[in-house]
């Protein structure tokens, strides 16, 4: 394969030189399957061989893939860190290696930046943010503590640090939002069911779940059903990505509120993989745009919703 393709990035044909290595999270939520799905899609109509690995949420098999992308000699490699922080010696391996490298939905914490060409995705403290302020609208008249219980994502992954950081700082303002409980549902629906009866079993008194993810969010939903209580009602449940299963809760009424996080990433990853591997400048921050969604709008738009 050769690394110096003649097409135009615009997609379709033209663009079959290119070989991508892609190491892929897993297949934790209805998110990562959307993306998944979005990327292999993209690759196809771009004209782009896909070399697709599935690290099943474990850093170590996401840095055999990339070695092993590296001795195929792969024409671009893209890939969605797990984590944030491990990840310069095979990023090093890759650059000695030539091998132009695209971050995807998720950053490294690397100081040398110089490591990968780019970092497209969500910005997540911003979604953070968004969630934290629904929450200081919704309770701007109350004089009482809001006790919160929050559902982390995977533990040192960027979403969790950031989606964390942001709600903390909006909601940090006011002394009465108190996070009473906070724990890992490695964004998985069956963690986030299993963390969130341990959360109502030690803590008679909650009032708001904050979710990393809509699968946790519809995990704990089974969990607080189960306890006798009524999810939107007796606890109100804030969470992120708006897939379609959150977004019908959300319009059911048993979400109160979701932010959204576009996993369509696939059709500008192939563009700028087009581009890296011409060796033309590429944005070293590409931010996907994305919007929050309340009951009503849920019900507006749930039939268009494409994931
Ligand atoms: O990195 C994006 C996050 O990963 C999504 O919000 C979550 O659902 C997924 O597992």
């Amino acid at each position: 394969c050769g690394s110096g393709g003649s097409s135009s990035g615009g997609g379709g044909g033209g663009g079959g030189s290119i070989t991508m290595g892609f190491s892929q999270v897993g297949a934790e939520s209805g998110w990562r399957t959307a993306n998944t799905k979005s990327v292999q899609d993209s690759a196809k109509s771009a004209g782009i061989t896909l070399k697709f690995s599935d690290a099943q949420q474990k850093q170590e098999n996401q840095i055999k893939a990339i070695r092993s992308y590296i001795q195929q000699k792969v024409d671009v490699i893209a890939f969605s860190p797990v984590v944030e922080s491990g990840w310069d010696t095979v990023l090093k391996e890759a650059k000695d290696a030539k091998i132009p490298v695209i971050l995807t939905d998720r950053a490294v914490d690397s100081k040398d930046t110089s490591l990968y060409k780019t970092f497209l995705g969500s910005d997540f403290v911003e979604e953070g943010k968004k969630a934290g302020q629904w929450l200081v609208n919704e309770y701007k008249d109350a004089k009482d503590p809001v006790n919160i219980v929050e559902l982390q994502g995977t533990t040192g992954s960027a979403p969790a640090n950031d989606r964390k950081s942001g709600f903390q700082e909006v909601i940090g303002a006011d002394p009465k939002f108190k996070i009473i409980a906070s724990q890992t549902g490695d964004f998985t629906r069956a963690k986030g069911k299993e963390v969130m009866e341990a959360f109502l079993k030690s803590n008679p008194d909650i009032d708001v779940l904050y979710a990393h993810n809509d699968d946790m969010g519809l995990g704990a939903i089974e969990a607080i059903e189960g306890a006798g209580k009524v999810p939107g009602k007796d606890i109100k449940i804030i969470t992120v990505d708006a897939v379609k299963d959150g977004m019908q809760a959300l319009a059911d009424g048993k979400i109160n509120f979701i932010v959204e996080c576009s996993p369509l990433l696939g059709p500008q990853l192939m563009d700028l993989a087009k581009k890296v591997v011409k060796g033309e400048q590429v944005p070293t921050r590409v931010v996907t745009e994305e919007t929050t969604f309340t009951q009503e709008q849920a019900k507006q738009v749930l039939s268009s919703r494409q994931y």
